[in-house]
C-alpha cells in the first residue's frame, strides 16, 4: 500500500522526508515523489521505482541542497493508472498552489473529475488522487483546512492525505478515513506518516487520527478537529520499541531476521500473561469479566492471509480446548454476506498490521450487529485495535518483511492462550491449564532449536528449488500449518504451492502430481500422523518427490520421504508453531536460492488498506 510522509519542523525536510520514504519501503511501491514548500513556490520532484531513483531525481533537481523545512512525500502502490512519473505523487493543481499525497481509493472520483473538467480544470494523470487535489483548489477560499474538509465531504471512499498549500507556508494539513495516518510529535518538529516506522527515528510520542479528523499541523503544534469542524482530541501514544527493532541487524533479509526473532517475540507474547497459580491465561486486555467469559457462546474469526490461518489454528484450540462453537471466516466474505451474529458472539479480528481494509469492515459489521468484538493485533494504536476497543497485543515487535512470520506464530500463541483463558471458565480442569502453561514456557527454547537446524532445512530447500509448482499437505492441527506453508513459499518465490487437507488430495489435485511436483507432507507424531504417512506412500506411487516434517525419532516417515525436516516433539498445540517455522525457512532458502526479491515481493503490500 502505498506510504505517506510529511515533515514541518527545524530541520530540511528532505532529510525525514527521504528517511521516512525508506522506512515505509517494506510497504511494496513502484514509485515516489516528493514537494518542498520553498520561497513561496511548491517544487516537485517524483520518479518510477526505487527511492533511490527519486533520490537521483532530488539531485539532480536540487544541484545545492534544498533548504525548504516543510514539505511531503509518497511512495505509490498503483491502484488507479500504472507506475509512471505523471501518476507518482505528489499531485498538484493546475496553478501548482497545493501538492497533496494520498493513501486509499476515491470511489467517486470520475464523477468528481467530470464535474472540475465541466468547471475548466485539466488533469495531466489517470489517478483518483489529482482529483482530490484539483478539488481541494476549487474549494479554497483562503483557508487550507476548510478547503480540505470541504473537498473530503464530496470523496466516497478512503483516504489518508496530506496536503501543502504555497500561501499557508507555515502548516501542512492532514485527514485520514480508511487508511491510517500518524503524527510524530517531534521537538520543534512534527512528522505525519502513514505508519509510526517513518517517524519512530524522531519521536516515540505519537497520535493516531481516528476516521474523519483533520489536522492542521506546525512545527509545535497540533490542531484537531472533525471535518464538520468539530474540535477533537486524542491521546498521545509512546511507541516501545526504537529504529534498531526495525533494522536487519546482520541479516541479509528482514524476513530471515524476523524468522529468527521468533523465540523472543514468543516470550514478549507469553511474558506476564500465565498463572500459575490458577493454571489460565492473564488476558487483561480483553476486558472481560469472568463472568462475560463465561456467556460468550460462539466465537467468530475474521482475518485475511496468513491471519486467517492463524484464526484456523484458534478455530481448532477454542473448540478442543473450551468446547465453544468457532468458525473462522475471510474477512471480505463475511462483511458481505450478511452474517448472523448474536449478543453473546465473540467476533474476534486477527490482523498484523490492524489496518487491513476487508478485517477492519468485519469489526464494524459485528459491531452493527450488535457482537461482542476484540482483536489480536501486533501495531499499538492500529485502527482495528483501536475501533475494537479490547484485545490482546501480540508484542512481536515491528515486522517489516511483507511475509509474516513471527506475527504468525504470536498470533497462534495467543489464540492458544486465550483458549486457555476461556476453556478455564468452562470444563479445563487446572491440572490440563497447567500444562499447557509448562509447554508454553518451553516453546522459545523450542522454537529456537528449529531456527537452529536451517541449514538442514536450507538444503532441502536448495535440493527443489527448481520445482515449478509444490502441495503443502497436512491434518488436524497441521492442516491450516499446510496453507501456510503454501503461502510463504507462493509469495516469495513466484511458484505456484497449493496448501491442502491431506484427505483432499485424491478428490482431484493428485492428478497433478508427478516426478517434478514435490509434496510436502506434514506428519508429525500427532493426531493424523499415520493418515498421512499413507497420503505420502500415494503421493510417491506417482513419483512425486516428498519433503515431510516429522517428530524427532519417528522410526517411519523417513522410509517414505525423500527429505526429513526434524521437529521437537510437542503436543498437538504446540507442534503447529515449531512446524510452521520449519516451512517459513523452507520457503525462505527457496526463494533466496531462484534469487527473488524476499523482502519486498512483486505486486505485494505489507498491509492491504484498500479492498
Ligand atoms: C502474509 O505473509 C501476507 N503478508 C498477507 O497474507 C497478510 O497476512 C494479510 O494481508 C493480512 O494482513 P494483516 O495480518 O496485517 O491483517
Amino acid at each position: 500500500m502505498c506510504g505517506i510522509v510529511g515533515y514541518i519542523g527545524k530541520r530540511r525536510a528532505m532529510d525525514p522526508l527521504i528517511e521516512g520514504l525508506r522506512r515505509l519501503e517494506y510497504r511494496g511501491y513502484d514509485s515516489a515523489g516528493l514537494a518542498l514548500l520553498q520561497d513561496g513556490s511548491i517544487e516537485v520532484v517524483k520518479a518510477v521505482g526505487k527511492v533511490s531513483s527519486l533520490q537521483e531525481a532530488v539531485a539532480a533537481h536540487w544541484p545545492d541542497e534544498a533548504t525548504s523545512k516543510v514539505g511531503i512525500a509518497h511512495t505509490r502502490w498503483a491502484t488507479h493508472g500504472p507506475p509512471t512519473v505523471a501518476n507518482a505523487h505528489p499531485h498538484v493543481d493546475g496553478d501548482r498552489r497545493f501538492a497533496l499525497v494520498h493513501n486509499g481509493i476515491i470511489e467517486n472520483y470520475l464523477a468528481l473529475k467530470t464535474q472540475l473538467q465541466r468547471r475548466g480544470r485539466t488533469f495531466y494523470s489517470d489517478t483518483d488522487t489529482e482529483v482530490l487535489v484539483q478539488l481541494i483548489a476549487s474549494c479554497y477560499e483562503g483557508d487550507l483546512v476548510q478547503a480540505t474538509a470541504a473537498a473530503l465531504k464530496q470523496v466516497e471512499g478512503t483516504f489518508g492525505i496530506a496536503v501543502l498549500c504555497r500561501d499557508e507556508p507555515d502548516h501542512l494539513v492532514v485527514a485520514r478515513r480508511g487508511s491510517p495516518i500518524v503524527l510524530g510529535l517531534g521537538r520543534d518538529e512534527t512528522i505525519v506518516a502513514s505508519d509510526v516506522s517513518a517517524l519512530v527515528a524522531y519521536t516515540n510520542q505519537v497520535i493516531y487520527l481516528d476516521d474523519d479528523d483533520i489536522a492542521v499541523i506546525t512545527a509545535n503544534n497540533v490542531e484537531l478537529r472533525t471535518i464538520d469542524n468539530v474540535p477533537v482530541s486524542r491521546e498521545v501514544a509512546h511507541i516501545d520499541w526504537d529504529t534498531t527493532a526495525a533494522e536487519k541487524s546482520g541479516y541479509e533479509h528482514f524476513m530471515l531476521k524476523e524468522i529468527c526473532e521468533q523465540p523472543t517475540a514468543i516470550a514478549n507474547s507469553i511474558r506476564g500473561r500465565l498463572d500459575d497459580t490458577l493454571g489460565t491465561a492473564i488476558l487483561s486486555g480483553l476486558d472481560l469479566s469472568q463472568h462475560d467469559l463465561a456467556l460468550i457462546n460462539r466465537v467468530v474469526i475474521a482475518a485475511c492471509g496468513t491471519s486467517l490461518h492463524a484464526g484456523m489454528m484458534g478455530e481448532y484450540f477454542l473448540e478442543d480446548l473450551a468446547d465453544i462453537p468457532t468458525e473462522v471466516e475471510q474477512a471480505a466474505e463475511f462483511r458481505y454476506r450478511n452474517p448472523i451474529i448474536g449478543p453473546n458472539n465473540l467476533i474476534l479480528a486477527v490482523s498484523q498490521s490492524g489496518e487491513t481494509a476487508d478485517t477492519l469492515a468485519a469489526v464494524r459489521e459485528a459491531k452493527y450487529k450488535g457482537g461482542l468484538v476484540a482483536s489480536i493485533c501486533n501495531v499499538v494504536g492500529s485502527t482495528i485495535a483501536r475501533e475494537t476497543g479490547r484485545g490482546v497485543y501480540l508484542h512481536a515487535g515491528p515486522e517489516i518483511g511483507v511475509a509474516s512470520t513471527k506475527a504468525f506464530t504470536c498470533q497462534v500463541t495467543v489464540l492458544l492462550m486465550l483458549a486457555l483463558r476461556l476453556g478455564r471458565t468452562r470444563r479445563l480442569s487446572r491440572e490440563m491449564g497447567l500444562e499447557l502453561i509448562e509447554e508454553l514456557r518451553r516453546l522459545p527454547d523450542m522454537v529456537r532449536t528449529v531456527t537452529e537446524r536451517a541449514p538442514a532445512i536450507e538444503q532441502a530447500a536448495k535440493r527443489f528449488h527448481d520445482a515449478q509448482g509444490m502441495f503443502f499437505i497436512g491434518r488436524g492441527y497441521l492442516y491450516p500449518v499446510a496453507l501456510e506453508g503454501a503461502l510463504k513459499l507462493k509469495e516469495i518465490s513466484y511458484i505456484h504451492a497449493e496448501g491442502y487437507h491431506a484427505a483432499e488430495l485424491k478428490h482431484g489435485p493428485i492428478a497433478l502430481l508427478d516426478e517434478h511436483v514435490p509434496v510436502v507432507a506434514l506428519a508429525n507424531d500427532v493426531p493424523g500422523r499415520s493418515k498421512v504417512i499413507g497420503n505420502m506412500q500415494e503421493c510417491r506411487a506417482r513419483h512425486a518427490p516428498v519433503i515431510a516434517t516429522a517428530t524427532d525419532g519417528d522410526p517411519d516417515v523417513a522410509q517414505h520421504a525423500d527429505e526429513v525436516i526434524w521437529i521437537p516433539r510437542a503436543s498437538r498445540f504446540v507442534a503447529p508453531v515449531l512446524t510452521v517455522v520449519a516451512l517459513q525457512l523452507f520457503a525462505y532458502y527457496f526463494a533466496r536460492e531462484r534469487g527473488c526479491a524476499i523482502d519486498q515481493p512483486r505486486n505485494l503490500a505489507k498491509s492491504v488498506t484498500v479492498e
